[in-house]
C-alpha cells in the first residue's frame, strides 16, 4: 500500500505538471500548522526561484490545476507567501482506514532490497551478573531486530558474549585458592575431566567479585590470572575445561534473565568464537600491508586526514599474544561475512565504546574484510542514571542486578494495580510482569538512545502521560469496549469506515495514516523513540474521540459498526507497534 504521503505527493506532482512546472518541487509533509491545515506543500516556494516567479502565483495555478473535486482533498489553498495548505477528504481518509485494515502488516511495502542484518546487542559478560548497564543494549536491541524485521528484512541477532578476557582466568586462579584438590589444578591428572561444573550460578556469581577485588589487591594473583587466561586461550585442556563449566553454567542463567525480558537471540556466540579466525585476520592484514609495529605491539593506523578528533592505531597485537577486543570484534566480522554476507551491521553498544567501534569499521573496511558500501552502524546508548543524576546504583550503592531491578518494579506496579482494582492476587501479579515490563522498556525506548536518562520507577509506571502503562491501558480500554459490543451482539461487524463524522475521529484517522511513514522513519533512523511518540499521541487522540464520542451506545448501526472498526484499527496498530517495541498488552488493568 502506499503511503498516504506519497499518494498526496502523486496528485501533487501531476498538478506541477500540468501547470508547467518541475514534479519534483511537489513535496508534501506534515502541517506545522494544524490550527491551518493537516498536511503542506512548499513547493512553489523553491520553485519561484527557478523560474523567476511569485511563489503565490505558482501556488494559485497548482491548485487550479489540482482540479481534484474534493476526491483527494477537502481543501486545497494557496496561501501567502506560497504554502499549499491541504485537508484531505473525510471520504478519501475512511477508505484508506478500510485498506489499511484488510492489508498485511497494515499496508506496510516491502522494502526495495531484502537484506540480510547482524544486529550484535546483549553484549553480556559470562560469569558476571547481568547489570543495568547491559540492560539498555537488550532493550533497544531488541527493539531494533524486531523493527528491521518487521520491515521485512532478514535480521540475525548475536548476544555477542564477552567470554575470553581476564575474568576467566581471575575465576580459574580463585578456583585454584579455594579447591586446590581439583583435578583441573593436577599436572599429573589423566583423562577426561568430570561432566560436573565445580561450582554452582550462585558460587561463580560469588567467585567472580571476589577474585577481582583480590587482584586489585594482589599482584601476584593478578599476574596469575593473566597467565592463566593466556593459556586458556592457547588452548590448555584443564583451563578449557573449566571455562566450558563457566560458559555452560553463565548462559543457562542468562538465558533465564534475557527471557524475563522478553529478549531473545537467533545466535549464542562470543568472543571465543572468533579466536579461530585470528591467524586470518593476521594473514590479510599483512597481505595488505596494514599491519605495523608499534612499541613492541602490531597495529593498524585508522586516522584520516578529515578526522576532527584523534582516531588512535587499532590495537591488533600485543607482544603477550593475549586476545584484544578489537582483534576479537575483526575475527568475529569475518565469521559473519562467512557465514552471512550481511548488508548491513548494527552495532548496540554504551556510547563510550564508539571510539573502539571507528577503529574496529575503518580495519574492516581497510582490509576489505567488509565491503566499502556495506554500512556498519554503531548505535551508542547512553547511561541510564538515578535521580540523583549519577548513574544508577542500588539504595545501598551497590550495582544493581537485574533481576532485582526488574522484581522492584513488577512488585511497585503490582501495589499500584493492589491498590485501585479487586482483580485476584494472582491475576494481578501476572498483570504486573506485564505491565512492569512495558514500564521498564517504555521507560527507556521512549527517549533518543543516544542521550542519557533519568531511570525513574514512579514515573514509569504511572498509568498517565507518555508511559508504557498508559499505552497499555488504552489498549486494554479499546479491548474491553470490543468485547462488549460482542457480547451485546452490536457488532454487526462489517468492516466499513465510514468518512469521519467530528474533528475528533479525523484526527485519530490521521494518525493512523501515518503508521508506515512512522515505521519507515523509525528504521532509517535507527529510533525506537519514534516510534514511542507516535503511539503516545495515537493513545491521546483515541482517549479524546473516546472521550467524546458515544461508541456502544450510537444508534446509527452503520455508525456504531463504523466506530467498532476503526478502534480496532487503533488497537491493531497500538499492539503492533508495542510487539516491535518488545512487549504485549494483558486483556485487563
Ligand atoms: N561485552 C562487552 C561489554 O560488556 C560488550 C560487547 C559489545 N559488542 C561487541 N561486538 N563488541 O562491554
Amino acid at each position: 500500500m502506499k503511503k498516504i504521503l506519497d499518494l498526496m505527493e502523486n496528485r501533487l506532482k501531476q498538478a506541477f505538471e500540468a501547470a508547467g512546472y518541475e514534479s519534483s518541487y511537489a513535496k508534501v509533509v506534515l502541517s506545522n500548522r494544524p490550527d491551518l491545515c493537516e498536511y503542506q506543500c512548499n513547493g512553489a516556494m523553491a520553485a519561484a526561484k527557478a523560474y523567476h516567479k511569485k511563489p503565490i502565483d505558482i501556488a494559485n495555478q497548482v491548485v487550479e490545476a489540482l482540479g481534484d473535486g474534493g476526491e483527494m482533498f477537502s481543501m486545497a489553498q494557496a496561501v501567502m507567501p506560497g504554502f499549499i495548505n491541504l485537508k484531505l477528504a473525510e471520504g478519501f481518509l475512511a477508505r484508506y482506514m478500510e485498506e489499511m485494515a484488510e492489508a498485511y502488516k497494515l499496508g506496510l511495502e516491502e522494502p526495495e532490497k531484502k537484506e540480510t542484518i547482524i544486529v550484535d546487542y546483549g553484549g553480556a559478560n559470562v560469569a558476571k551478573p547481568l547489570h543495568v548497564g547491559h540492560l539498555r543494549s537488550a532493550v533497544i536491541g531488541e527493539c531494533v531486530k524486531r523493527l528491521g524485521t518487521f520491515m521485512g528484512h532478514q535480521v540475525i541477532g548475536d548476544v555477542h558474549l564477552g567470554d575470553w578476557g581476564l575474568q576467566m582466568g581471575l575465576i580459574i586462579e580463585e578456583l585454584r585458592d579455594r579447591k586446590p584438590e581439583l583435578p583441573y589444578f593436577d599436572p599429573n591428572h589423566t583423562g577426561p575431566y568430570p561432566e560436573e561444573a565445580p561450582f554452582t550460578i550462585s558460587e561463580l556469581e560469588e567467585i567472580y567479585p571476589a577474585a577481582s577485588a583480590k587482584s586489585k589487591t594482589d599482584e601476584a594473583f593478578k599476574d596469575r590470572a593473566h597467565e592463566a587466561t593466556l593459556k586458556l586461550q592457547q588452548g590448555y585442556e584443564p583451563f578449557r575445561a573449566i571455562w566450558r563449566h563457566i560458559i555452560r553454567v553463565s548462559v543457562s542463567d542468562l538465558k533465564k534473565n534475557y527471557q524475563s525480558l522478553d529478549v531473545t537471540f537467533d545466535l549464542w556466540k562470543g568472543e571465543s568464537d572468533a579466536d579461530p579466525y585470528i591467524p586470518k585476520l593476521i594473514e590479510i592484514l599483512e597481505g595488505k600491508g596494514l599491519l605495523k609495529e608499534s612499541q613492541g605491539a602490531m597495529v593498524v593506523e585508522v586516522a584520516k586526514d578529515t578526522d576532527t578528533k584523534e582516531v588512535p592505531p587499532c590495537l591488533i597485537r600485543k607482544s603477550d599474544g593475549a586476545a584484544l577486543y578489537a582483534t576479537s570484534d575483526l575475527g568475529t566480522i569475518i565469521e559473519r561475512e562467512e557465514d552471512f554476507h550481511p548488508d548491513r551491521y548494527i552495532y548496540v553498544v554504551d556510547k563510550r565504546q564508539e571510539m573502539h567501534f571507528v577503529q574496529v569499521f575503518r580495519v574492516a573496511k581497510m582490509a576489505g574484510i567488509v565491503k566499502e558500501e556495506t554500512p556498519m552502524i554503531f548505535l551508542g546508548f547512553g547511561t541510564m542514571n538515578g535521580k540523583d543524576g549519577k548513574p544508577f546504583k542500588t539504595r545501598e550503592g551497590g550495582v544493581m542486578r537485574l533481576e532485582r531491578l526488574i522484581g522492584e518494579i513488577d512488585e511497585a506496579v503490582y501495589e499500584r494495580i493492589m491498590e485501585n482494582r479487586t482483580v485476584d492476587e494472582e491475576e494481578a501479579r501476572k498483570t504486573a510482569k506485564i505491565v512492569g515490563l512495558a514500564a521498564l522498556k517504555y521507560g527507556d525506548l521512549s527517549n533518543q538512545a543516544a542521550k542519557d536518562y533519568v531511570f525513574d520507577v514512579d514515573r514509569f509506571i504511572s498509568f498517565e502521560g507518555n508511559t508504557g502503562p498508559y499505552i497499555l491501558y488504552t489498549i486494554v480500554r479499546i479491548k474491553s469496549i470490543l468485547s462488549k459490543a460482542a457480547e451485546a451482539g452490536a457488532v454487526g461487524q462489517t468492516g466499513e469506515i465510514l468518512p469521519a463524522a467530528g474533528a475528533g475521529e479525523k484526527s485519530l484517522m490521521l494518525q493512523i495514516a501515518r503508521f508506515s511513514e512512522v515505521m519507515e522513519g523509525a528504521f532509517e533512523e535507527m529510533a525506537p523513540h519514534k516510534i514511542c511518540q507516535y503511539i503516545y499521541e495515537l493513545a491521546n487522540r483515541f482517549n479524546s474521540f473516546y472521550h467524546d464520542t458515544k461508541i456502544l451506545t450510537e444508534e446509527d448501526a452503520g455508525r456504531r459498526s463504523s466506530y467498532i472498526a476503526l478502534i480496532s484499527l487503533t488497537k491493531t496498530v497500538l499492539e503492533t507497534c508495542i510487539h516491535v517495541l518488545g512487549f504485549e498488552a494483558p486483556d485487563r488493568m
